[in-house]
C-alpha cells in the first residue's frame, strides 16, 4: 500500500512524498471511561491509514482520497467545518492555526484499510497521519501526545464528536506487540506486552453503521457529567465518575432519571475491571481476563445501552465457542465490531463458524479481521522502490 500510495503521489503531484503510516487501534477493555477520567487498555494494530504528503509552496491544501479517486482542496484562509472526510482534515489543520503554528499549503494522497464506522478509529488515523506528518514537514516539534490532544480536540470541533483521548493517544504511542495501560486523567501510561500466547484478538465486524453514532456518543457523554453533579452535592472532591464509587451513585440513585444511574453504573464498574483487568493480563490469566470482556459487553448492552442485535449476537455466537476466551463490542458502539480473543489454531474454524450464522441471520457476510498489534503513527523519508 505504501508504494502505490507514493506512486499515486508521484503521478498526481510530480514529486517525491514523505510517507505517514498511521494505524487504527484495538482496545482490550476499558469502554467509554476515556472521557470519565478513567483507564483503557488500546493498542495500535495492522489496518492503517497511509499519507504521501509534501508541501506545495502555495496556501492551498489538495488531497486525493484513494478510497474515492477523488480529489479535494481547500484554502488556508478558508478553514472551517466541511462535509465529506476533508472535514478531519480541516480540523487539524484549523487546531494548528489555533496554536499559532505556521501551516502552508501541502498536497497528499490519502489511502487505508481501516473499514469506517467500524469502531476501529478511522477518523482518529486521519486526524494523527496528518499532524504527524505536518508536524515533520514543518518541524513543529510537538510530543506525540501534544500530537494526540490535537487530533482530540479536531475531533471536536469539526466532526462534532466530544470524544475521550483514547483513540488519537493509541494511534501515536502503539508499540509493536505491546498493550497501553493509559490514565486519562493524569495521561500517564504503561506499555505491557501482550501475554496470551497461543491467542489472537479477532475482530468481527457487524457491517452496522448506525448514524445516530456521534449523537449518542454525546448523549452518553453528558449523562455520566449529570451523575457526577448529583454525587458533587454530597462528595464535592468528586470530579469525574474515575472518582465516584457505587456507595455514593447508590445515595443519589432516587433523585437520577433511572438511564444516567444506569450509565454510571457501568462505567464504574468498568474503571475497576480495567484495573483488575491489568493485574490478569500480568499473570497471563486468560481465562479471567476474558470474563471482564464479557461483563464489559453486558454493561455496554444492558446499562450503556450501545450495542444493538447484531453486536449482541455476534457475542453470542462467541460465547458458544470454546476457542474464545472472551468478547464483547470495541470502540463506541452502535454498530462496528467485536472483538474477541481466539485460541491461534481454531481461528478458522471460529471465522467460518461466525460467518455462517451471521449470514443465516442477517442475510449479510460480516467481515473478520485477525490483527496484529504493531507501532503507532510512523513517518517515513525516502521511501523508494524496494524500500
Ligand atoms: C470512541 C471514542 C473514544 C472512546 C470510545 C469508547 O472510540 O473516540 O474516545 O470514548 O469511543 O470507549
Amino acid at each position: 500500500m505504501i508504494q502505490r500510495t507514493r506512486e499515486q503521489f508521484i503521478h498526481l503531484f510530480e514529486k517525491e512524498p514523505l510517507i505517514v503510516v498511521s494505524p487504527g487501534r484495538i482496545n482490550l477493555i476499558g469502554e467509554h471511561t476515556d472521557y470519565n477520567d478513567g483507564f483503557v487498555l488500546p493498542a495500535a494494530i495492522d489496518k492503517k491509514i497511509v499519507y504521501a504528503i509534501a508541501l506545495n509552496n502555495t496556501q492551498q491544501c489538495n488531497a486525493h482520497a484513494v478510497f474515492t479517486q477523488e480529489t479535494v482542496s481547500f484554502h488556508l484562509n478558508d478553514v472551517k467545518p466541511t462535509p465529506g472526510w476533508i472535514n478531519y482534515l480541516m480540523g487539524v489543520v484549523y487546531q494548528l492555526q489555533e496554536r499559532g503554528l505556521p501551516v502552508q499549503g501541502f498536497d497528499c494522497v490519502v489511502a487505508g484499510d481501516i473499514p469506517v464506522g467500524a469502531g476501529m478509529s478511522s477518523s482518529a488515523a486521519v486526524e494523527g497521519g496528518l499532524v504527524a506528518g505536518l508536524n515533520h514537514l514543518f518541524g513543529y516539534g510537538l510530543t506525540r501526545m501534544e500530537m494526540a490532544l490535537i487530533g482530540q480536540q479536531a475531533e471536536h470541533t469539526f466532526p462534532g464528536v466530544q470524544c475521550g483521548i483514547m483513540d488519537q493517544f493509541a494511534n501515536l504511542h502503539g508499540k509493536k506487540d505491546q498493550v497501553i495501560r493509559l490514565d486519562c486523567r493524569s495521561l500517564e501510561y504503561e506499555y505491557f506486552p501482550f501475554n496470551f500466547p497461543g491467542y489472537k484478538v479477532v475482530l468481527c465486524n457487524s457491517m452496522v453503521h448506525h448514524s445516530l453514532a456521534s449523537s449518542e456518543y454525546n448523549v452518553r457523554r453528558r449523562q455520566c457529567e449529570e451523575g457526577v453533579k448529583a454525587i458533587q452535592v454530597k462528595h464535592p472532591a468528586v470530579q469525574s465518575l474515575r472518582d465516584a464509587n457505587m456507595f455514593m451513585l447508590e445515595e443519589v440513585k432516587e433523585q437520577l432519571p433511572a438511564k444516567v444511574y444506569d450509565r454510571c453504573n457501568y462505567v464504574i464498574a468498568e474503571i475497576q475491571r480495567v484495573q483488575d483487568a491489568t493485574v490478569l493480563l500480568k499473570q497471563g490469566n486468560l481465562s479471567e481476563f476474558g470474563q471482564l470482556m464479557y461483563d464489559t459487553h453486558e454493561g455496554l448492552s444492558k446499562l450503556y445501552e450501545v450495542s444493538c442485535p447484531e453486536l449482541d449476537f455476534l457475542v453470542s455466537l462467541s460465547r458458544e465457542r470454546e476457542e474464545v476466551a472472551g468478547a464483547r463490542v470495541m470502540g463506541g458502539g452502535f454498530g462496528g465490531c467485536t472483538i474477541n480473543l481466539v485460541k491461534t489454531e481454531k481461528v478458522d474454524d471460529f471465522v467460518a463458524y461466525i460467518k455462517s450464522r451471521y449470514q443465516d441471520q442477517y442475510g449479510k457476510a460480516p467481515e473478520v479481521y485477525v490483527t496484529t498489534i504493531e507501532d503507532g503513527v510512523t513517518v517515513k523519508e525516502n521511501v523508494r522502490e524496494n524500500a
